[in-house]
């Protein structure tokens, strides 16, 4: 089903925590709200439930106006960081009980257990009682009593937070199947980059309450619509350089790059990705730095470049190498960067600037 917000606006007193978020999930979709902590994921999700009540704008369901609709008829379910399970209920039970709710008999319910359970792998384990799982487990139980009665919405709200990493990861690709099998519509929170973009078919990132933009991983990553999206998206996060726009080229010091056009933003953000750059010997590239630090991460080699360190405005770069790379604290090198990977972000309100390359 498709779910619409019409310049969804949420103000606690004088404080607005959501502005005038517009959005269309479509029907199957995967859509992930993105943001750092406070910046309104949560309070937009328990709009969206019911939990919340709308200050100002409108949300669809279909074709069904839901903005004054109670939580229970709105035919959603929802998942939260804090998974609370009855510990005196077995796993069955506890999948079973929103049906249990909803007075379906009792056969046809055992039925909608078996077949759920069969889905999230806990068919052998329909005996136990919660203090008997693993963390994984559990979670897998709360997602199952979530899917149990088929709704029309899913929404969750960092469901995979308070698992340790290793979980975290399998359990992501765990929601990811099912979510692909079910095909039910998820609006799904993090604050976690790496989880939106593994698991989203679109982003929608968020901060101060207001959506900075709204695209498949791809778009978010690749063609970043503001300094904030850019240096929010991606591991190791984005390197910035400041500097000026001074006929079609950008400088700093360290820095002089050719980057094209001509543009009347003349304080200028430089960003350039980590994957993008190259450690080459002195003389050979466009940007005169030193070796501060290096990291092998497993298949790479992170290089911590520092550029302008003999000015007082000096920046480091991250630079990914083979994994065979060393380097000496404190060389003498130089970083080429490719023509395709250079970002430039207008310093005044960190928008975005399009060169005419790009
Ligand atoms: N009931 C409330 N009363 C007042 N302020 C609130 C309330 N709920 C949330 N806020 C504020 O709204 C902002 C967004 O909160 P929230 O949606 O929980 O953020 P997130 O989930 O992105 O971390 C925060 O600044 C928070 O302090
Ligand atoms: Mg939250």
């Amino acid at each position: 089903m498709r779910v619409t917000l019409d310049r969804l606006t949420k103000r606690f007193g004088t404080f607005t925590a959501l502005h005038a978020l517009s959005l269309t999930i479509e029907p199957g979709e995967f859509l992930v709200l993105l943001g750092p902590s406070g910046c309104g994921k949560t309070t937009a999700l328990r709009m969206v439930a019911g939990l919340e009540t709308v200050s100002e704008g409108a949300i669809q369901i279909g074709e069904r106006d839901v903005t004054e609709v109670l939580p229970k008829y709105r035919d959603i379910a929802m998942v939260f960081q804090s998974y609370a399970l009855y510990p005196h209920k077995t796993v069955a039970e506890n999948i079973g009980y929103p049906l249990k709710l909803r007075r379906v008999p009792d056969p046809d319910r055992d039925q909608a257990v078996r077949q759920v359970a069969e889905q999230v792998r806990l068919d052998q384990l329909l005996d136990r009682y919660p203090r008997q799982l693993s963390g994984g487990q559990r979670q897998r139980v709360a997602l199952a009593r979530a899917i149990v009665r088929r709704p029309t919405v899913f929404l969750m709200d960092e469901p995979l937070s308070n698992l340790d990493a290793k979980l975290r990861v399998h359990m992501r690709a765990e929601l990811k199947h099912m979510q692909h099998e079910l095909g039910i519509t998820t609006v799904y929170v993090t604050h976690d980059q790496v989880e939106a973009m593994t698991l989203a078919h679109r982003v929608a990132v968020l901060n101060n309450g207001r959506l900075q933009q709204l695209g498949t991983p791809r778009e978010i990553y690749g063609d970043p619509a503001n300094l904030f999206v850019a240096g929010f998206v991606g591991s190791p996060p984005m390197s910035f350089v400041d500097g000026a726009l001074q006929s079609g080229r950008f400088v700093a010091p360290g820095a002089d790059l050719a980057v094209g056009g001509s543009f009347d933003v003349r304080d200028a953000v430089l960003g350039i990705r980590a994957e993008d750059c190259q450690v080459v010997p002195r003389g050979a590239g466009k940007v005169r730095a030193t070796v501060y630090s290096h990291e092998l991460i497993g298949d790479h080699t992170l290089v911590m470049c520092q550029i302008g360190a003999d000015s007082d405005a000096s920046h480091t770069i991250a630079v990914k190498m083979d994994k065979a790379f060393e380097a000496e604290f404190g060389a003498e090198i130089d970083i080429d960067m490719a023509p395709a990977g250079l970002f430039i972000f207008d310093k005044k309100d960190g928008s975005r600037v399009r060169l005419p390359s790009a």
